[in-house]
């Protein structure tokens, strides 16, 4: 039986220990969104990098040649989705992305592993017609590694259980008290 979801404090407090959880190796991946360049909804898979309670903030890492960067550059408006099997456990994390780069996360580039590094520094960009489906080379560049930090503006979390699905939507600008939505 789970009781955390019954009350808004209970499931505000589970679903952000979920965030903290899903940092451990193997980190979670997550699905971002983003507006396209060209029409509509653009989603893909990402790891989820950091999360920080106190700001309301997530972060993934890319590449600041990719497309998601350009897409964010054009509308920083973007959705996290998170899905925890275990807890049976939704979020959608909506907010807008602040980019950064070079000297502001040159302090990260340490912690990043060496296997890790090579998916900053593919050449040509990513997204880029090539010949072959070898025809790249990836060669670690800090100067190409870039931190998005989705700034939450609100949280909505469903948690499906056997008697009630149970969903709530927590706004910054309410001070994240929540609300309960019919799922
Ligand atoms: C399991 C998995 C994890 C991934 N993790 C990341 C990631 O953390 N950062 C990233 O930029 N791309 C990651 N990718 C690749 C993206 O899904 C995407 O293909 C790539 O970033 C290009 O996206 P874009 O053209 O929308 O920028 C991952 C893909 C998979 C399948």
């Amino acid at each position: 039986m789970t009781d955390w979801s019954k009350s808004l404090t209970g499931l505000h407090e589970r679903l952000w220990q979920d965030l903290a959880d899903a940092l451990a190796p193997p980190a979670r991946r997550v699905v971002l969104s983003s507006i396209s360049l060209t029409s509509g909804p653009e989603a893909r898979m990402v790891v989820l990098r950091a999360a920080d309670r106190g700001r309301a903030e997530v972060a993934v890492h890319t590449d600041i040649l990719s497309t998601k960067v350009a897409e964010l550059r054009a509308d920083p408006h973007a959705t996290i989705h998170s899905w925890n099997e275990t807890l049976q456990l939704q979020l959608r994390l909506r907010g807008t992305m602040r980019i950064e780069t070079g000297a502001a996360v040159a302090h990260l580039w340490p912690r990043i592993p060496d296997g890790s590094r090579s998916s900053y520094g593919v050449t040509p960009a990513p997204g880029t017609p090539i010949p072959a489906s070898d025809a790249y080379d990836r060669t670690p560049d800090q100067a190409k590694f870039a931190v998005l930090t989705l700034e939450i503006a609100e949280i909505d979390a469903v948690h499906l259980s056997g008697d009630y699905h149970r969903r709530a939507l927590y706004r910054r600008q309410d001070r994240w008290h929540g609300a309960w939505l019919a799922p």
